[in-house]
């Protein structure tokens, strides 16, 4: 019989060894550059799905913004795809979705919080856009180690080295091209794996298969004109040679401080030059990593269990007014029906049926190791940022909520429903659908977004779920911006002096709703030791 130490000592292997397999990490990218398709290659690779055309995009169709059975159907869809895992060499990955749709911004934020890395997809054509730029800017902030993934190769784009330019200076990011294309469009012969020297040529439409990639350590080598083309091969060295003089080689540590992204060039439709993503993904990409709390940073390895809600997704179907609250594990091992500490409402709780995400399945877990995220069926206990442990008291960080875009005024249509009404928008903004003020000078209310979207949501939701009905008041605000300062007289002024600017946040922190970008300005000059920030997340 093996002595107990040894039993510990095993399950102290196999715990270490969970943790060492798991690579949890968010795609993002601006709607259309290939996220849903680039997603669905790698659960093929992982053999998760069987078929392309498996993994619905949750993203709500641009022609579809105003129909709002839609965005339902979306919804139902998104549930299923908010996480997906599978099994690739040894490795054991976890992919969070995100939201495409830029009303939904706020929604992949909080998923960013999440993960231990990012692949973000950029269209060959389009270059960086928009939305591919704010997300990135918050993986920066959090040192977030990214890949960059360039897709649709098999179509005309931007040249690419002023490519790698754009992503450098719109994104903030110091690249290192790890496969690197041979021609573009109707020309596009296939990529150079830069990671592991091999040349990897392109069949349109076909599948990838392993007689395609010809292994050649010197680009010297006159198998390469045969292959391309004299021209191409010509052009392929020296562009090659011109990335080994303009940009740093590879440095682990650096991508995972976050100081250094990898490139991949290919085509996720056709999926090409998704594997050498792939395979130079679970090589480098990061095991779970330390998770930063008020109290301390807690680490994956510690023996207790802790974990944080970042995502709560509500059933819309009246008949089942239960939510799912996505729960990431953070250190120790989640086990089933056992009982947990939620510690802002001071209560013990256990879960009986916890689920992961396998591809679209969902499945009942005994135990989640850290990097995983369960699933809790919940009828309206967590709050996004909530935390769960096995007693210990602690906060986690960098939960954020920004200023909304858009503002209005929600009016309450039935008097009868009023109480409806308040439990409809409290739990709708735990949920993180939107955000509310409240003003300080007579109580009213004020709804944030950051698109239209979300309006029509509450307002459908309220309707469907509480059964309370409101209206809106138009509302012209710029921003909100949370207020800090240690000069007590300071704040005292200001709210005394510009009380009807002044609201209250969800948690009962001071927000300035300034009007536009002048009056801000003027508050900033005139009360000079009060800090206005753009995101509750401040030191
Ligand atoms: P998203 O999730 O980032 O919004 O993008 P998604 O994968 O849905 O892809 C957007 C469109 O781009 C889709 O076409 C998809 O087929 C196409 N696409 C993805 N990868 C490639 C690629 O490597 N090459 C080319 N040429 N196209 C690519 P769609 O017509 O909008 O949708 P669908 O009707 O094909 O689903």
């Amino acid at each position: 019989m093996p002595d107990v130490a040894d039993v510990q000592l095993s399950k102290k292997k196999d715990f270490l060894d969970q943790i060492e397999k798991r690579r949890t990490f968010g795609i993002v990218s601006h709607p259309d550059a290939g996220k849903t398709t680039l997603t669905e290659k790698l659960l093929l690779f992982g053999g998760a799905i069987q078929v392309a055309g498996a993994v619905k995009s949750n993203k709500i169709k641009k022609s579809a913004t105003s129909d709002f059975m839609e965005i339902e159907r979306q919804r139902g869809i998104s549930v299923a795809t908010s996480v997906m895992g599978f099994n690739y060499r040894d490795k054991q990955i976890n992919i969070l979705d995100t939201p495409g749709h830029k009303d939904f911004a706020e929604d992949t934020f909080r998923t960013l919080t999440a993960v231990d890395s990012v692949i973000v997809v950029i269209d060959v054509a389009k270059g960086v856009e928009t939305q591919t730029e704010k997300l990135v800017e918050v993986c920066r902030m959090r040192k977030t180690p990214i890949m960059v993934f360039i897709n649709k190769l098999d179509r005309e784009g931007l040249d690419g080295f002023d490519l790698l330019d754009e992503v450098e200076q719109k994104l903030g990011l110091r690249v290192t091209p790890q496969s690197w294309p041979i021609g573009m469009g109707q020309r596009f012969k296939g990529v150079y794996n830069i990671y592991e020297n091999k040349l990897v040529l392109f069949s349109p439409h076909g599948k990838q298969s392993e007689e395609d990639v010809i292994e050649i350590t010197d680009l010297e080598d006159s198998q390469l004109d045969e292959l391309v083309g004299p021209s191409s091969a010509e052009e392929l060295r020296s562009e090659v040679e011109m990335i080994s003089e303009i940009y740093d080689p590879l440095d682990v540590e650096r991508y995972r401080d976050g100081d250094q992204s990898p490139v991949f060039f290919g085509s996720a439709i056709n999926n090409f030059g998704v594997k050498e993503l792939l395979d130079c993904f679970v090589e480098i990409a990061p095991p779970p990593l330390p998770r930063i709390t008020e109290e301390r940073q807690i680490d994956p390895r510690e023996e207790k269990f802790k974990g944080f809600v970042f995502k709560i997704h509500a059933n819309m179907d009246p008949k089942h007014r239960d939510r799912i609250a996505f729960v990431r594990v953070c250190s120790g091992i989640f086990k089933r029906n056992t009982n947990y500490l939620h510690i802002r409402q001071n209560k013990k709780m256990k879960f009986s049926n916890p689920t992961t995400f396998m591809a679209s399945k969902k499945e009942i877990v005994d135990h989640a190791y850290p990097g995983d995220i369960v699933g809790l069926y919940d009828s309206g206990n967590f709050k996004i940022g909530d935390t769960l442990t096995e007693g210990e008291i602690i906060h986690f960080k960098g939960i954020p909520s920004f200023s909304p875009e858009q503002f209005r005024y929600v009016i309450n249509k039935d008097p009868m429903k009023s109480k409806q009404l308040n439990k409809g928008l409290d739990q709708l903004m735990d949920e993180g659908v939107a955000q509310m003020f409240t003003m300080e000078i007579n109580g009213r209310k004020i709804i944030g977004t950051v698109g239209a979207l979300q309006f029509e949501v509450i307002q459908y939701r309220l309707e469907h779920e509480y059964g309370a009905k409101c209206d809106y008041e138009p509302l012209r605000l710029y921003k909100a911006c949370w207020i800090s300062s240690d000069n007590d007289e300071q704040v005292a002024e200001m709210m005394r002096r510009r009380k009807k600017d002044m609201a209250r946040d969800k948690h009962g922190a001071l927000v300035f709703m300034a009007e536009s970008a002048w009056a801000l300005k003027m508050a900033q000059e005139n009360y000079p030791d009060i800090g206005f920030h753009f995101t509750n997340e401040f030191e």
